[in-house]
């Protein structure tokens, strides 16, 4: 049963990668990039999302958003887009997904102390809305930045922002007179931020297992570091509720909600000698 076989490596494992998407956040109800109306409505949210966002996800296609284009061509659309979206993950709850993962890190951590990075766990995130966090996880790689912080664009300094929405749209800079504000999120056709592309590359490098959840697996260079793992000769791991490009190359594939899969790896593994 991949279950129990994957929890069993990570009982045996010596340093776990794990890579996360949005299928981690859907059970707490922010939608994924793709499919998103679909699985938005079908999962069982732990959380109260804000009641609007499946429904005004839907009128915006966030494939043609999250570019320097759109946002150059409209940054008040785009902005307000953003700060919608920033809205829904101030509001968000961690699910037993991300629940459980924190607890994987504390439970490795415990049994093998780290002596230099990368350590026994690293947490590869494509996920901006911080929900990792929120649960309690600490080694977090944010692959894609994060919604909650944004930064000037003239001088790229970070600015604080309320919790409630934003007044003006686009923001002005509190930093430079011409400047406005973005979120610090990584738009399709920006570099991934150097710190933590090489964060990932090293902690992939070191692992003996690499477990992919809820990501669809089309993004790069996110989604070619099972590849690197395998090819270094660790074990691999998928829990999707879907299919992906990866499913056949992987050790074990679980097709199942991740706020389900993982409590019960955990279980498993809390049980093991
Ligand atoms: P996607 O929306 O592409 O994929 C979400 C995946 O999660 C799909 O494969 C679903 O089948 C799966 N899924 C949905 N609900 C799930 C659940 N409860 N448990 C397990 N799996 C579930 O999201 P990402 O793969 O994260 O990039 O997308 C990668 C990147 O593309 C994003 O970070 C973003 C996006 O465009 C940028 O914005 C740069």
């Amino acid at each position: 049963m991949p279950l129990r076989a994957i929890a069993a490596a990570l009982n045996a494992a010596h340093r776990v990668v794990v890579l996360t998407g949005a299928g981690v956040s859907a059970e707490s109800g922010i939608p994924t990039f793709r499919a998103r109306s679909a699985d938005a409505a079908d999962s069982k949210p732990a959380a109260q999302p804000p009641s609007s966002m499946a429904a005004l996800w839907k009128e915006f296609d966030p494939l043609t958003l999250a570019t320097p284009e759109a946002f150059a061509a409209n940054p008040e659309r785009v902005a307000r887009w953003y700060d919608w979206r920033r809205q829904g993950c101030l509001a968000a709850l961690p699910n037993p997904g991300h629940l459980a993962l924190a607890q994987l890190e504390s439970f490795l951590a415990a049994r093998r102390p780290a002596a230099a990075a990368p350590g026994p766990f690293t947490l590869l995130t494509q996920n901006v809305d911080r929900l990792h966090q929120k649960a309690g996880s600490r080694a977090v790689v944010e692959l894609h930045g994060n919604i909650l912080t944004w930064r000037c664009t003239r001088t790229g300094r970070d600015a604080d922002l309320p919790s409630e929405p934003l007044a003006q749209f686009p923001p002005p800079s509190p930093h430079h007179p011409q400047g406005i504000l973005r979120p610090n999120v990584v738009w399709f056709g920006e570099m991934l931020p150097p710190s933590a592309l090489q964060a990932a590359f090293e902690a992939v490098e070191a692992c003996d297992l690499f477990l992919s959840i809820g990501t669809s697996s089309v993004v790069q260079p996110a989604a070619s570091f099972i590849q690197q793992a395998a090819r270094r000769g660790a074990a691999t791991a998928e829990i999707n509720l879907e299919p992906t490009p990866i499913s056949h190359q992987v050790d074990w594939s679980v097709r199942a909600r991740s706020g389900e899969a993982l409590p019960a790896i955990m279980a498993l593994l809390f049980a093991m000698p």
